[in-house]
């Protein structure tokens, strides 16, 4: 595990970036914490960092946006979802095993459906501005 510290929005969007740069095809994000803790932020620069020209938002109403960068990208946030099966409807497995990329939001409440073999990121609400950035399974270095 690597833990970053993020002292305003813009690092965690650098750090996103970083990260988004080294990803690749079929890698999927599981993406944890609490309510506000910058989930959206990080995955903005990861999306930015996979080459993403459009401006993200959050798909808490519509589950999923879709994007192209240098690969498909696939933005997950199942914070709203009231149980697993309306992952089935939207053919989640599709996108988790396509040929893009994905990001879910509040990925553990769909842990059993996510693969083994993910990469798993934690942002932890150190202070109003602070913010540490927990990362599993992300090959080499940030
Ligand atoms: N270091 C930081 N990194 C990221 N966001 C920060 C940081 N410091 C303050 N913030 C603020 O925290 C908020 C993070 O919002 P964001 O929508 O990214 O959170 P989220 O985890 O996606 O929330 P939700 O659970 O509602 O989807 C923003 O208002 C942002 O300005
Ligand atoms: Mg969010």
């Amino acid at each position: 595990m690597i833990t970053f510290v993020t002292n305003n929005e813009r690092e965690t969007f650098e750090l996103g970036y970083k990260i988004g740069a080294k990803l690749k095809k079929g890698d999927v994000i599981s993406l944890n914490g609490d309510l506000g803790a910058g989930k959206t932020h990080l995955t903005k620069g990861i999306a930015a960092g996979l080459g993403v020209d459009d401006y993200i938002t959050s798909p808490t109403f519509t589950i999923v946006n879709e994007y192209m960068g240098r690969l498909p990208f696939y933005h997950f946030d199942v914070y709203r979802i009231d149980d697993i099966y309306e992952m089935y409807e939207i053919g989640f497995d599709e996108y988790l095993y396509g040929d893009g990329v994905c990001v879910v939001e509040w990925g553990d409440m769909v842990e059993e459906l996510l693969p083994k073999d993910k990469i798993y990121i934690y942002i932890k609400k150190l202070d109003d501005s602070i913010r540490e950035v927990q990362i599993k399974g992300l090959e080499g270095e940030v």
